[in-house]
């Protein structure tokens, strides 16, 4: 419960929902709370629509809870981004789930608040639930974080998915959450109570800490992300102009994926390596 409370306290500090513990669940990581949805969400023969390039596992839990995964692509030159008139012809009476994340992995595409409104509307007038994964919600560079369930009336058909592993790097700890109208996170409760209970007792206290302590390491972090990712963004596009591993298992083989959530000290060894690999292939 102090975790549940912490989570939604959060929350409406950050972005001025006003969730109660009983419209929130607490998983062994993020990951956990879009399998559960899925498999109470979703029946056989159900569609899930996913926006291209995607994180890995929405496309394998929609299929394992035996859904239809139907694809959106993205454009590159727009950013990556979604918009609701991309969707809109995707929308059948099979549609059950729409899933956002924004910003994307592994894309970096952010749709910005007066789009994703418009794809919230959307997605709430055609019936459908739109599940927003908020696990990136901090990693804007350029605009400042927003929760679509901040909207009025989102509290019955949003269901946000989050995580503590990139905002508090607490990966390993293996927290996450969900938020959603009860009958839904006490579905997802009955689902988990057979499987995995809750996270360990000792990651629940950490998660509090993180939650309700001073929150200035969030920016810390975000600004040594910056620095990673303008480094990595540089030696590849401007100076290397190289291409390395294709984004297949996201959906995409005409892009490279490359995590910068690691050292500078590894960046610069991993892309003096490429650049040394390039050159010998020339
Ligand atoms: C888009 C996205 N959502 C959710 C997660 C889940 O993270 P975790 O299970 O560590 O909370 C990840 C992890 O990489 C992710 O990239």
């Amino acid at each position: 419960m102090e975790l549940k409370e912490a989570i939604c306290e959060r929350h409406t500090k950050d972005y001025g929902t006003a969730y109660k513990p009983s419209e929130c669940i607490v998983t062994v990581g993020g990951k956990h709370v879009i399998f559960n949805l899925m498999q109470i969400l979703v029946n056989p023969g159900d569609e899930v629509i996913i926006p291209v390039p995607y994180w890995v596992t929405y496309k394998d839990v929609v299929n394992y809870a035996g859904g239809k995964c139907v694809f959106v692509e993205s454009d590159e030159a727009a950013g990556f981004t979604i918009t609701a008139a991309m969707i809109a012809p995707h929308i059948t009476s099979r549609t059950k789930v729409l899933i956002i994340n924004s910003p994307s992995n592994p894309s970096g595409g952010v749709i910005e608040k007066d789009e994703f409104e418009k794809i919230f509307k959307l997605a709430q007038s055609r019936g459908i639930w739109l599940m927003t994964d908020e696990c990136y919600c901090r990693f804007l560079y350029g605009s400042e974080p927003f929760s679509i369930a901040a909207q009025p009336g989102a509290r019955d058909t949003v269901i946000v998915a989050g995580s503590l592993s990139k905002t508090y790097a607490m990966t390993g700890w293996r927290v996450g959450f969900g938020l959603a109208p009860a009958h839904l996170i006490s579905a997802i409760g009955k689902l988990q109570s057979h499987m995995t209970s809750n996270p360990t007792s000792i990651a629940q206290k950490a998660a509090v800490e993180a939650l309700r302590g001073p929150q200035e390491s969030v920016g810390l972090m975000l600004g040594e992300y910056r620095t990673r990712r303008d480094y990595v963004v540089k030696r590849l596009l401007d100076d290397a102009k190289v291409a390395v591993v294709p984004g297949e298992a996201f959906g995409t083989d005409r892009h490279i994926r490359i995590s910068y959530a690691t050292s500078m000290e590894q960046l610069q060894k991993g892309l003096d390596r490429i650049e040394a690999f390039l050159k010998e292939l020339n």
